[in-house]
């Protein structure tokens, strides 16, 4: 196959997201199919910059992460992926990727969401292939179950699809980032990366807890009311519902065998101080991914007063405060 994209750099930026109704477990491990459906919004501040180049000269494909030679796990994760793309365009010469976050690197923020969105983008302008949202997010979500959701800006609801190929295992947007303005401050709480990854966490969560098939049959109704309160504007409803699958989720985790706990004890502070200024009247409420990291959501007018709450307090690495972004975008196309 020819390629005319051989010494373009092709740049692409995409946003981490945060589920409130989250996924955890796998339908399908091949094909990354996720067992149930999830929502999420795109988070603007929290974003990866990826660049593909399509090289004749390489021997095989090589990653720079964050501007350091990523180590051999990343890479072939990588490489299998670029894999999928070789394949459809019927070419195979190996790729050049840097990708930068601007956000602490797997520790519960996300980074795979926005690095495989940023890099089925990236990828695929590269060699030529013009995807629709539809296909990019069915191919990013091979790369990561939360990333098929980062292709798109604003509200976006994850499909665990019905079809045994995952064609229909694809995310759309439930409305964009103008729809309702929404605040989180994401308070880092541990810069180290996490022992157990999502993958592994949710496989052994599916084999051995007792809880799994439930978690299963209620994340249904989770849906349905959370594009209920997205509809409404309910804020009240939608964080409420955030907490409940977030703890829900966790408490999945922690009843698997061995219990995989990724809270630490600053989690556990934080948790408790959103709870008790949400009973002084302020609305605030929490959600956390597979890390320590805890994302407060308010509304904009109550973001100053939720900053201050948590500027003094010990244990607190690190404050982003997001506003909800946008779809992942070609940032520009150069040789
Ligand atoms: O994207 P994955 O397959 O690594 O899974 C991420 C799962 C959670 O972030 C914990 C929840 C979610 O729905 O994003």
């Amino acid at each position: 196959m020819k390629i005319s994209n051989k010494m373009k750099n092709t740049t692409a930026i995409a946003h981490s997201n945060i589920a409130l109704i989250k996924y955890w477990g796998k339908s399908n491990q091949k094909l990354n199919i996720p067992a149930v459906d999830s929502i999420s919004i795109t988070l603007k501040e929290l974003s990866t910059k990826t660049t593909v180049r399509i090289s004749e000269n390489l021997e095989k494909d090589t990653l720079i992460l964050n501007n350091r030679p990523a180590v051999e796990k990343q890479r072939l994760r990588i490489s299998r992926f670029l894999d999928l793309i070789r394949h459809e365009k019927k070419f195979d010469f190996p790729l050049e990727i840097k990708s930068e976050n601007n956000f602490p690197t797997a520790a519960g923020l996300a980074s795979s969401a926005s690095g495989f969105a940023a890099l089925a983008l990236a990828a695929s302008k590269a060699a030529g292939l013009n995807l629709s949202s539809f296909e990019l997010s069915e191919l990013a979500r091979k790369g990561s179950g939360s990333a098929a959701r980062s292709i798109y800006g604003g509200f976006v609801h994850m499909h665990r699809g019905d079809e045994k190929s995952g064609m229909d295992a694809v995310a759309d947007q439930l409305y964009d980032e103008n729809y309702w303005d929404l605040r989180l401050l994401i308070l880092v709480t541990s810069i180290k990366e996490k022992e157990i990854g999502s993958t592994e966490g949710m496989n052994l969560s599916a084999k051995t807890s007792p809880y799994y098939k439930n978690w299963i049959q209620s994340s249904i109704g989770d849906i349905s009311e959370m594009k209920n309160a997205i509809v409404k504007k309910d804020f009240e409803k939608l964080g409420e519902l955030s907490e409940f699958s977030c703890l829900k989720m966790h408490a999945l985790a922690m009843s698997s065998n061995p219990g995989i706990i990724y809270w630490n004890e600053n989690t556990i502070k934080i948790i408790n101080k959103v709870r008790a200024l949400r009973k002084s009247g302020l609305g605030v409420f929490f959600t956390i991914d597979a890390g320590p990291q805890v994302k407060v959501l308010c509304l904009p007018q109550d973001i100053s007063k939720v900053k201050d709450e948590f500027k003094n307090i010990k244990g607190i690495k690190q404050t982003i405060h997001s506003a909800i972004g946008p779809s992942v975008y070609i940032l520009g196309e150069n040789t």
